[in-house]
């Protein structure tokens, strides 16, 4: 499926800023994640609008290739939503989950509660995996997580420690450009507001993004191969839309007042983004929003 056209180029040149913002672990842990509201979300409006057949979970496990007996560390995974989906390819396999924010991973082992797949569950960074021996791991997935990690490559060096020769590292992530209707709509309300310029910003996706990662992956892998596929989501009503942008982290939907703005900041800027977005659906039936993403299949850790 291509999505892609002129017109969203142009888009993306004029509008996705070169600066973006960096999320501190805290925010991560205690804020964002502190439960699994934004998560459930964010998943929830990914796998209900989309238009490509091919859920992200179809994609991870081409690239994955399990035969069913492998021992899978899944870093940053979350309310466990792709574990789920993954376990019944690991019937004979094991599965640690590793993730920051307790309010999660309390979720993720909750879901995964009586499979008979050994599933371990542990707290912590995915930049230090210090309890982890040596090539224990037939593969590793961090799937839409390495941007909140502190030290990315700390991280990709411990992934290559603990993954087997012969094992898969995937990391999934997006293009810079991904998504660019809904920022510019979010930047468009935000321009009329003359909201102060430190909030014009791109997602902290692009510390490690389809554009930037290989580099930063060949310092730790001898083999880094980019899978990438599109996906357009349609909202074709502007609650559902207003719930997944309110979703994005510092997207300022999702920022607080504290951020030295006025309290009725955010209830304005979501208005003026809710208006936008009516008109849109009003006009062509939906609301469209690009998705360019992918994946970066790794092999021969380098140690
Ligand atoms: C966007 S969610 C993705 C969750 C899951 N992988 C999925 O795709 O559904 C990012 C996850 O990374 C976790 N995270 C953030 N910083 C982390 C860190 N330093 N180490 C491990 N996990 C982290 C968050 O708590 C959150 O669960």
């Amino acid at each position: 499926m291509d999505f892609s056209t002129p017109e969203l180029d142009k888009l993306a040149a004029n509008v996705i800023p070169g600066d973006y913002f960096q999320l501190s672990a805290e925010d991560a842990r205690d804020r964002y994640f502190a439960d699994t509201r934004m998560l459930d979300g964010k998943q929830l409006a990914h796998n209900r609008f989309r238009t490509n057949p091919r859920s992200m979970v179809d994609h991870l496990l081409g690239q994955l290739a399990l035969s069913g007996d492998e021992h899978l560390l899944d870093l940053g995974c979350g309310n466990g939503f792709v574990l789920e989906q993954l376990r019944p390819h690991l019937a004979d396999g094991r599965i640690v989950g590793l993730d920051i924010a307790p309010g999660v991973l309390a979720a993720a082992r909750q879901r995964m509660t009586g499979v008979a797949t050994p599933c371990e569950w542990i707290e912590g960074s995915a930049d230090d995996l210090g309890m982890l021996a040596d090539e224990s791991f037939d593969r590793i997935t961090a799937i839409y997580m390495m941007h909140y990690v502190p030290d990315i490559d700390a991280c990709l060096r411990e992934a290559a420690r603990v993954l087997r020769s012969g094992g898969r590292f995937i990391l999934t992530t997006d293009r810079p450009d991904s998504m660019v209707e809904m920022f510019d709509v979010h930047f468009t309300a935000m321009k009329r507001m003359k909201a102060p310029p430190h909030l014009f910003k791109a997602s902290p996706k692009a510390r490690i993004s389809l554009t930037n990662g290989q580099e930063q992956l060949a310092a730790h892998f001898g083999e880094v191969e980019m899978h990438t596929w599109q996906d357009q989501l349609r909202f074709a009503a502007v609650q559902p839309f207003l719930d997944f942008y309110a979703a994005h982290n510092y997207c300022c939907a999702a920022s607080q007042p504290g951020d030295g703005l006025e309290p009725g900041f955010f209830t304005e800027l979501r208005e003026r983004v809710g208006d936008h977005v009516q008109h849109v659906i009003d006009q062509h039936g939906y609301f469209a929003v690009t998705k360019f993403t992918g994946s970066f299949v790794c092999g021969e850790p380098l140690r």
